[in-house]
């Protein structure tokens, strides 16, 4: 065993709850519960607090939240998890060290809110050890390669695995220095965009037509390193993080190789009748997004390449930020680098609440976990609690016995529908819980989509697609139930959905089952009854850069606040006219 621990509850279940969120450095805050060798509930802090990405935040209401959907106190908790390793964090650039522990349960069960016995236990995991698990043990594999890239660990980038019948072993690491988050976070703020935009470059790269892979990156054998970037860059003793001077080094280098103007433009909302500000970008600055996208991909790819020759395991896992850049997963499957690829939905920092928590499960217990292939582990609102709400507000409904067909009716009459059903999903993307859906045959909903989210016109939206259908549609694809892979879409299929392939003639698609969410399954099938096709658009509910929305209160406010034409929440549907 690990380390002793005391059991608290009934059947001998151990109850470990995983959190991410720091109140320095800190973002994509999360809560998540394990009990025995089940998830119970996983959810962001921001869509709690309607903050996005929940900077510097502890996970207050998520913790609340999961103690609440397990119906549990303080006194139920085994063990708390961090998915980051604050103490070394600290030492390592010289830090006085505070006293974790007790901030820990001060801030997040602060008295007399929560009443309790006895302290639970708090233990820190190294950041890319809990990425790695959020990934491999819920990817189904035995054996993977492993690799995990984002912006900064404790002292590294990347981290380069090998797991073998549930030990994670550790291979490699990449310098702080040579961070390909930080590469994009950079490029980001470089051509005008924030640098947490990483997915705005990833679809502005799909608009350039000449691109080249860096200069300054030198491949060797199972990594890279980068040119005039030291190293060793030195920790910072007055921030935790290398991040400034990182990016900084980069600006530097794109500068002296591309001259770009930014250009800001005022356009008219239609639908919404005001004036935005937007920035548009040039030829010359969307083959820069090329260029950045183009080099990720050629070192994630070697990387990848040189990980599998060296274990010999080509069913691969990513976790880290880098994770949710879809094209170069679209690579990895279309050019069978890889015979089978597993990303965790919360491939970003919000998933190391959940690794952490997996681990210590595999820890203590060396239990196994099944192939995760949904996240629906948010709140859920019954319809006896939806119509308390709509009542209160003197919203005007319908109670429907078959929602899913008169949501696809209106689809296929063109109308907006924003769809709030079950459990919220994790991760950053809606995976039809909490979408906004649109007619992907009618090219112009690309735009009144774009036009009611406030998104810029230029990226992409995507498509839900019955998995059944999928090799229909995509060339050379795999099953995706996250949205996490894009594929050339065959041409003339192109034409039939133009609403949800880009320019580059790809798709970001999302496979959908009946086994992992059958109410949105059924939606498809009846759309596809209507129209012969078995997509649907599918984006995230929220507007204009809010976190997706959690509660029906939020549902509601945001269908007023936009021009989305219906809402389908619960059994209970509401429109405009
Ligand atoms: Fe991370």
């Amino acid at each position: 065993m690990f380390f002793e621990i005391q059991l608290n509850m009934k059947n001998n279940k151990i109850v470990i709850l995983g959190l991410n969120g720091w109140f320095e450095r800190g973002h994509d805050a999360s809560a998540c519960l394990i009990i025995g060798s089940e998830i119970i509930a996983f959810a962001e802090e921001e869509r709690f607090t309607r903050r996005r990405y929940s900077f510097d935040s502890m996970p207050l209401l998520s913790t609340a939240y999961c103690l609440d959907e397990a119906d549990i106190n303080v006194d139920n908790i085994d063990l708390i998890v961090y998915g980051w390793d604050l103490p070394l964090e600290y030492s390592l650039r010289g830090r006085d060290l505070p006293d974790f522990k007790k901030y820990i349960i001060s801030s997040i069960f602060p008295k007399p809110l929560y009443r309790y016995q006895k302290i639970p236990k708090i233990k820190f995991l190294n950041h890319h050890l809990a990425h790695a698990a959020s990934s491999y043990r819920l990817s189904g594999f035995d054996n993977a390669s492993i690799l995990v890239l984002d912006g900064q660990g404790e002292n590294a980038s990347g981290t380069l695995a090998y797991a073998k019948n549930g030990k994670i072993k550790l291979i490699c690491k990449i310098p702080i220095s040579y961070s390909l988050g930080y590469m994009m976070e950079a490029a980001c703020k470089f051509i005008g965009l924030k640098t947490f935009d990483a997915g705005k470059l990833m679809g502005l790269a799909g608009h350039g037509k000449k691109g080249k892979v860096f200069d300054n990156f030198i491949f060797n054998k199972l990594t890279y390193s980068l040119k005039d970037f030291p190293k060793d860059i030195d920790l910072l003793k007055d921030s935790l993080d290398e991040q400034e001077k990182i990016i900084n080094a980069w600006i530097k280098y794109f500068e002296s190789k591309f001259n770009f103007k930014k250009n800001k433009v005022v356009k008219f909302n239609s639908l919404k009748g005001n004036l935005n500000t937007e920035i548009q970008f040039d030829q010359s600055q969307k083959d820069f997004a090329y260029s950045v996208q183009l080099t990720l991909e050629k070192a994630v790819i070697h990387l990848a390449k040189s990980l599998i020759n060296f274990t010999g395991c080509k069913d691969l896992v990513i976790a880290g930020g880098i994770g949710l850049n879809c094209t170069t997963n679209g690579i990895l499957i279309s050019q069978k680098i890889v015979d089978d690829l597993y990303i965790s939905p919360a491939a970003n920092d919000a998933g190391v609440s959940m690794g952490a928590a997996l681990e210590m499960v595999y820890k203590i217990k060396e239990s196994k976990f099944n192939r995760l292939d949904h996240i629906f582990l948010g709140p859920k609102f019954s319809d006896i609690e939806i119509k308390k709400v709509l009542d209160k507000q003197k919203i005007y409904y319908i109670k429907v016995k078959n929602i899913e067909k008169l949501a696809a009716k209106f689809l296929s009459e063109g109308k907006i529908v924003a769809w709030f059903q079950g459990r919220m999903e994790g991760g950053p993307r809606a995976l039809g819980n909490r979408s906004i859906l649109a007619n992907p045959k009618i090219g112009s909903m690309h735009y009144v989509v774009n036009e009611i989210k406030s998104r810029e016109n230029w990226r992409p939206l995507a498509p839900s697609i019955l998995e059944d259908y999928r090799k229909d549609y995509f060339e050379k694809s795999s099953f995706s139930p996250f949205m996490l892979q894009n594929h050339k879409v065959y041409i003339n299929k192109a034409k039939e959905v133009p609403a949800v392939v880009h320019t580059d003639l790809t798709s970001r698609y999302q496979s959908v089952t009946k086994k992992a969410n059958k109410k949105y399954y059924q939606l498809i099938k009846e759309f596809y009854k209507i129209t012969k096709t078995p997509i649907i658009l599918n984006t995230s509910f929220n507007i204009a850069g809010e976190p997706i929305v959690c509660t029906p209160d939020q549902a509601i406010r945001s269908f007023y606040s936009s021009a989305i034409d219906c809402l389908a929440i619960g059994n209970y549907w509401i429109t405009k006219k």
